[in-house]
């Protein structure tokens, strides 16, 4: 285990920064915040952080509209701000990996205002101009082709017009986004988690997508076409290599690229000979309908999928997605941690999950994010996982000394960080127990997994190393479950109490009990 890249035994923990911890009482998190927060990581457990966009933006997508690569935006604090987090997020032996946002900047980033200035602008061509549209549709609805009405072309975006994308096909595009990189690399960050790999390279010829004939009336426009054209193009691993190669010229950096596609394309962002991303992001449980049956197919899809010599990871949330624990009810959802800390590779937890937080409903008025704001009503809304972390159960749950700026929630006040850290019962402990054992036990880590599959409702794996072999079983049937299981002892159960428990022949379980054994 001691030989592994750190960011192989990594469990990484996703900091929304607006929503953390405000320490200047304009109800939005910023960096000062994180840092007063860094002992609470440390004591839960967990290796990395990694934190969404913290750069200057006009904030039309809260961060993912980028104005400036190497710098902070005021409401996150200062350089200074930045530089003190990466001290103290190092001196307590932990990584800190940045968001980077290559495929679009902000419309206000000064490269887009000169390109959209005029025609003949020398950076006209670090954007993507057409006289004429294409099909192709915004992931946030409608068409991605905005008309500037001063030099009659349009540009794409595939977010919001706000967003225009960049032209990674000009080698100078290339070249200041890789020293941008090596701007914060510099300094000594760990690593990248890069947004929408897997869009930054679009067909040469603009071709039209074909139309989807699944879509259906009520989903985002973005359905109506089969995205072909304008996402996963060939030419994108030859540039999710170099951008590797500007981490490796730094030593042992991760590469994490933010990727939606299925396992099979999923995988070739490995790269050829592993020399593309670090870490190609499985969102499978994510999507995953929660099953037994089909997690177990999900599980063994993915495993079965990775190129000879890849490194696995798994994901439950994150800031674009709904909760885990609104997704499949609180109980599942400490089945649900008990099953991902089992599973092998890197892991990546956003925050609040070790909470048991959920999603809160937001009034149409209160209303944040411009995904639900373009299309309303249909589910694009990302505002009910993006609440306030709730740290006690003062006013603001200790988020803020203001008005937080989305509501904190009633279910979620009551779960706050400080009355879970001594409930025995609370999500917290659970976590903080997976997360200890985790360190504890690198079969968990990089153990083989064998033997998977469902019998009567209950997930059950074997995870092995020289010497050490543990049994998995998670109970997703809707009664109690005796399962057959050879002799060992309960190192890890849904329910706490049962740790230590000895196990003989079989194992009783209730409903979304989920138990690791080890085995003798
Ligand atoms: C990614 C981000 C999401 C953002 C989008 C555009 O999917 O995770 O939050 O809106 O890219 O940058």
């Amino acid at each position: 285990m001691q030989d592994l890249s750190w960011w192989k035994r990594a469990v990484v923990y996703q900091i929304y920064p607006r929503s953390f911890q405000d320490s200047n009482g304009d109800g939005i998190g910023d960096l000062a915040g994180i840092c007063r927060r860094l002992d609470y990581l440390v004591d839960l457990g967990v290796d990395a952080l990694w934190v969404s966009p913290i750069y200057p933006s006009p904030m039309a997508d809260f961060g993912y509209d980028v104005a400036d690569y190497c710098g902070i935006d005021p409401i996150f604090g200062t350089m200074q701000d930045f530089d003190d987090l990466l001290e103290e997020v190092h001196r307590r032996g932990l990584r800190l990996i940045l968001d980077f946002v290559p495929n679009h900047t902000s419309d206000q980033h000064p490269w887009f205002v000169e390109s959209r200035s005029s025609r003949d602008n020398p950076k006209r061509d670090w954007y993507i101009w057409r006289d004429q549209p294409n099909d192709w549709q915004s992931h946030f609805g409608g068409s991605a082709w905005e008309l500037d009405a001063a030099a009659r072309q349009y540009y794409l975006h595939e977010f919001l017009k706000e967003q225009p994308d960049l032209n990674w096909r000009n080698p100078a595009v290339k070249a200041a986004m890789f020293d941008a990189l090596r701007f914060w690399l510099r300094k000594g960050v760990d690593g990248f988690r890069v947004d929408v790999m897997w869009l930054m390279i679009k067909d040469d010829q603009f071709r039209d997508n074909p139309p989807n004939p699944a879509y259906a009336a009520g989903q985002s426009t973005r359905n109506k076409f089969l995205p072909v054209y304008d996402a996963d193009r060939p030419e994108i691993h030859e540039l999710v290599a170099e951008m590797r190669g500007v981490l490796d010229e730094f030593g042992d950096r991760v590469l994490i690229g933010e990727i939606y596609l299925p396992v099979q394309r999923l995988m070739h962002y490995y790269g050829q000979e592993l020399r593309g991303a670090n870490l190609p992001f499985n969102f499978q449980l994510l999507q995953c309908p929660w099953t037994a049956d089909d997690l177990v197919r999900t599980i063994g899809d993915y495993m079965a999928a990775l190129p000879e010599g890849a490194w696995p990871n798994w994901v439950l949330g994150n800031h674009d997605n709904p909760r885990i624990a609104s997704r499949i009810g609180v109980r599942k959802a400490r089945a649900g941690a008990l099953l991902l800390f089992s599973l092998p590779g890197t892991l990546t937890i956003y925050y609040g999950e070790e909470l048991g937080m959920q999603d809160v409903l937001i009034p149409p008025d209160e209303t944040q994010d411009p995904a639900e704001k373009r299309q309303p009503g249909i589910g694009m809304g990302r505002d009910p996982e993006r609440t306030p972390m709730p740290w006690d159960a003062s006013r603001s749950c200790g988020f803020s000394e203001g008005q937080p700026w989305l509501p904190i929630g009633d279910a979620n006040r009551a779960v706050n960080a400080g009355s879970s850290r001594n409930d025995p019962g609370s999500m917290l402990s659970l976590y903080r127990r997976l997360l200890q054992l985790r360190r504890a036990e690198p079969v968990l880590v990089s153990g083989t997994l064998a033997n998977l599959h469902v019998a009567d409702g209950v997930i059950q794996f074997v995870r092995s190393d020289a010497g050490k072999e543990f049994a998995i079983l998670v109970n997703l049937a809707d009664e109690a479950r005796r399962v057959a299981v050879e002799a060992g002892s309960i190192i890890a159960c849904t329910e706490l109490s049962r740790e230590g428990e000895a196990v003989r022949e079989a194992v009783h379980l209730m409903p979304a009990e989920a138990a690791i054994i080890a085995l003798s």
